[in-house]
Order: structure tokens, then C-alpha cells, then sequence
């Protein structure tokens, strides 16, 4: 019996032999399919900011295993809620988190949340303090489907996805690498990806330029864990240093924690770096190097057409495999 985590905020939140039988049961749904393992069940999914592939993938994962959604985004479909413990509520919301999570706990099994864009202030982002808040006055699990600092559904596909192209990844060497993007990224998908394949044992690469640097602490885990996995983390300084000798390349785009909350700066220092793209012959520096992305993707800016469209790209499978481990994971979480 698989040791099953309340809530999922973070992947670390998951052990590590939950962990590994959850990429193998992804790996067997996605080739077998699943059982009806969440016939009669309900699963509230709200949103309050965008999505395409978390929205699309986490509803049709319960539906085809047999339960429904309710879906809920913040803009259209409710109000904004209140977070902060004790607060006397004379704002613009109307209701508190505590309430709304205690109330949609009667109509669902689990709850899957989104929560408000980052970017406001790094003090409450870093503590992920609305997930938080979601996971403190739910009864039933909560699911992170991205927050400021972790995404875990994303860094389980990026597993399953390294596990399928790679075998076992073990001693594998992987180089993230900062992209230019007028719409930075959190850090989310960085932070959780760095965590996950140091796990899996892999060598880890880190790229970006210099103000880029990923939260103290999550790196400073990030040391721990590379020393208890036997394995290496470095940083670089250029997206070439990194994709020498990697067997797989992911780029993605992340904002200055020195200029969080001030988009004018951001822009202005992002402005230095547009030269950060990955295209072929960043891609030659690997070995027999794979291509990886969260996406949603900018075209010839982060990465040019030839390496998105190329064979040695794994952007569809990795989107597609969020699907399977999402199916997987439900049928973990809310197993009877
Ligand atoms: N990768 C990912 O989470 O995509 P969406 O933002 O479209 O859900």
C-alpha cells in the first residue's frame, strides 16, 4: 500500500518510494489505461489565473476516471477571497478562504487550486501563502496545481517523461537553462524540476544570468538533497556552459527575485539577455541532447522552430504525459 500524502503541495510531499510507483503506474496507465477509480466522486478545480494544459488535462484525468469537476475560476465564476487569519473583512472580499474551503470540502473529495498570479510580494509568494491556505481549512486533499514556488503536477509528467526517454535517469546529466521572455515565468516549474531529478539521481546544470538566482533556500535544499543522492547541482553563467555534455536541455523563463513586484525594472534588465535562446547550436553542445519545455512556449524567442519542431524535441509527449500522471495521482490520492 503506497504511503498517501493529505495534500500535494509540493513533490517532496510525496516519499520517495510513493514517488517512484507513481511514475511507474503513469507509465503503466498511459500504455494499459486506468480503472473507474473515481466513480461517484467530485473534484472541485479552481482557477484564479489562466491555463490550457493543467485545466484541460486535470479535467479530462477525473473524467476518464469515472468522476466529475466542478470547475471554478476566480474572474468569472466567484469572488475574491479573503486569506489573511482574524482579519476584520472591510475590503473588496467578500468571503474568506477558511469558509470556502470548509464549504466546498461537503461538495468534493478533493480540491485542485490554482492560485493568484505571483509577482505581488515575494514575502507571502515564497511562503506560497495562499496554497497554504487552501491546504489549512480543507478537509479533503488539496492538489497544487501551480503556486509561486512549486509545480508539482508539472515536475511528475517531467519524470515520467525523463524515465521514458532517458530509462533510468540515474547519473544522467540535465541542463536547465533560463530563457528571454517579455511574460516571465514563476519559479515554479524551475524550483520543482531541480528538486525532482536531483531525486531521480540525475546531474543537474542550472543556467542564467546573473540576478536570475532561484530562492536561497530552494537551492540550498537542492545542495542536500544532490549530496544525499550522490550527485552533482551547479550554476552557470551561460546556456552553453550548461548544455555541454547534456543529455537533456529544458528551458524556461523565470523573473528577478530583485525586482519582484516591479514589472518596469524587470523589463529593462530582462531587455540585457535576449540572446538567451535555445537553438541548434546550443542543442549540438549535448549529447545526442533531448529537448524539454513546460510551455506554454514564445517561438524563435526562448527556442527556435527547428529545435521545438525537431526530432530530438519532447514537448507533446511531456504535455500529454501530464494526462497519465494526473490519472495516476488522483487514483493514489482519493483511492477509497
Ligand atoms: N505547463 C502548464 O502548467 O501549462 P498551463 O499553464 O497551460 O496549465
Amino acid at each position: 500500500m503506497l504511503e498517501t500524502p493529505k495534500h500535494l503541495i509540493r513533490l517532496d510531499d510525496l516519499s520517495p518510494t510513493a514517488l517512484d510507483d507513481l511514475i511507474g503506474m503513469s507509465i503503466r496507465i498511459k500504455s494499459r489505461g486506468a480503472r473507474a477509480t473515481l466513480a461517484g466522486k467530485s473534484v472541485g478545480l479552481l482557477f484564479f489565473r489562466g491555463s490550457l494544459r493543467t485545466r484541460a488535462s486535470f479535467t479530462a484525468a477525473v473524467h476518464q476516471l469515472g468522476g466529475c469537476t466542478i470547475n471554478l475560476t476566480a474572474s468569472s465564476d466567484f469572488w475574491d477571497l479573503e486569506e489573511e487569519e482574524g482579519r476584520v473583512m472591510d475590503g473588496v472580499a467578500p468571503e474568506h478562504i477558511k469558509d470556502a474551503a470548509a464549504v466546498l470540502s461537503t461538495y468534493c473529495n478533493a480540491l485542485a487550486v490554482r492560485p493568484a498570479p505571483p509577482g505581488r510580494s515575494w514575502s507571502a509568494d515564497r511562503r506560497d501563502a495562499g496554497i497554504r491556505s487552501w491546504a489549512a481549512h480543507s478537509s479533503v486533499p488539496v492538489i497544487n496545481m501551480e503556486s509561486a514556488q512549486w509545480h508539482p503536477l508539472q515536475a511528475l509528467a517531467d519524470l515520467v517523461t525523463l524515465r521514458e526517454h532517458l530509462g533510468d535517469p540515474r547519473g544522467k546529466r540535465l541542463a536547465i537553462v533560463w530563457t528571454h521572455s517579455p511574460t516571465p515565468a514563476s519559479h515554479s516549474v524551475a524550483n520543482s524540476l531541480l528538486h525532482a531529478a536531483l531525486r531521480e539521481g540525475m546531474q543537474v546544470r542550472l543556467a542564467h544570468p546573473p540576478g536570475y538566482e532561484l530562492d536561497e533556500e530552494v537551492m540550498s535544499d537542492a545542495r542536500e538533497v544532490a549530496v544525499r543522492e550522490g550527485t552533482e547541482v551547479a550554476t552557470h553563467g551561460s546556456m552553453e556552459e550548461a548544455a555541454e555534455g547534456a543529455h537533456v536541455i529544458y528551458a524556461r523563463s523565470w523573473g528577478s527575485l530583485e525586482h519582484y513586484g516591479n514589472p518596469t525594472l524587470s523589463a529593462s534588465r530582462r531587455a540585457r539577455h535576449a540572446n538567451w535562446i535555445v537553438d541548434q547550436r546550443v542543442m549540438d553542445l549535448g549529447e545526442d541532447a533531448r529537448f524539454m519545455h513546460a510551455m506554454p512556449v514564445r517561438r524563435n524567442l526562448e527556442v527556435a522552430d527547428s529545435v521545438l519542431d525537431g526530432e530530438r524535441s519532447l514537448v507533446y509527449p511531456q504535455a500529454a504525459n501530464r494526462l497519465h500522471s494526473e490519472k495516476a495521482l488522483l487514483s493514489m490520492m482519493l483511492r477509497s
